[in-house]
């Protein structure tokens, strides 16, 4: 029986200091990977990862991945969260930006990101990192914040490492 991770409660929507949320993300790191080790199969991985990084990223309202289904379309993966939308084309969103272009996308006001798709009109900031497998861009991570620049360089690089460790 799995007990998810042991972290401090914070309560949902909080946007702690950037120092303060590196170092619960730091925390909440080798736990996360314990819990997916040894595990290959793709769905396991990314609800797993859904559910322990929404527990991790108080300041997220949606966590979860957008899988590649077609050479250029993505659909909805694992996810915590209110609905997302179902389907983004390539050319469409921060999601299909990522997609596309296999760059990570730290968007501190998607309101000045032409082509955002507002699932939740309550996302003011973003952050979206490409999942290889190979040199594919096979799904991507999609988190969420109702805060204007909820999400930081520092914390791309980890989940960019934890990603990159994880998929292979
Ligand atoms: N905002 C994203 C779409 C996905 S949802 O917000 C869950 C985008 O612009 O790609």
């Amino acid at each position: 029986m799995s007990e998810g991770i042991l972290l401090a409660k914070v309560a949902r929507g909080t946007l702690l200091p950037e120092a303060a949320r590196v170092a619960r993300l730091q925390e909440a790191l080798p736990q996360i990977r314990a819990a997916v080790a040894g595990e290959t199969d793709e769905v396991a991985l990314q609800a797993t990862l859904a559910c322990l990084l929404w527990e991790t990223l108080a300041q997220a309202n949606w966590c979860g991945f957008y899988r590649r289904v077609e050479a250029s379309l993505l659909a909805v993966g694992p996810y915590q969260g209110g609905m997302g939308c179902l389907r983004i084309p390539f050319d469409r969103g921060v999601c299909g930006a990522c997609a596309r272009t296999g760059l990570t996308q730290l968007v501190a006001d998607v309101h000045a990101f032409p082509g955002h798709i507002a699932c939740d009109g309550a996302t003011r900031s973003e952050l979206v990192i490409p999942v290889r497998v190979g040199d594919r861009v096979v799904a991507v991570l999609d988190l969420d914040s109702p805060h204007l620049d909820g999400f930081s360089p520092p914390e791309a690089r980890i989940l960019e490492d934890l990603l990159a460790c994880t998929f292979r």
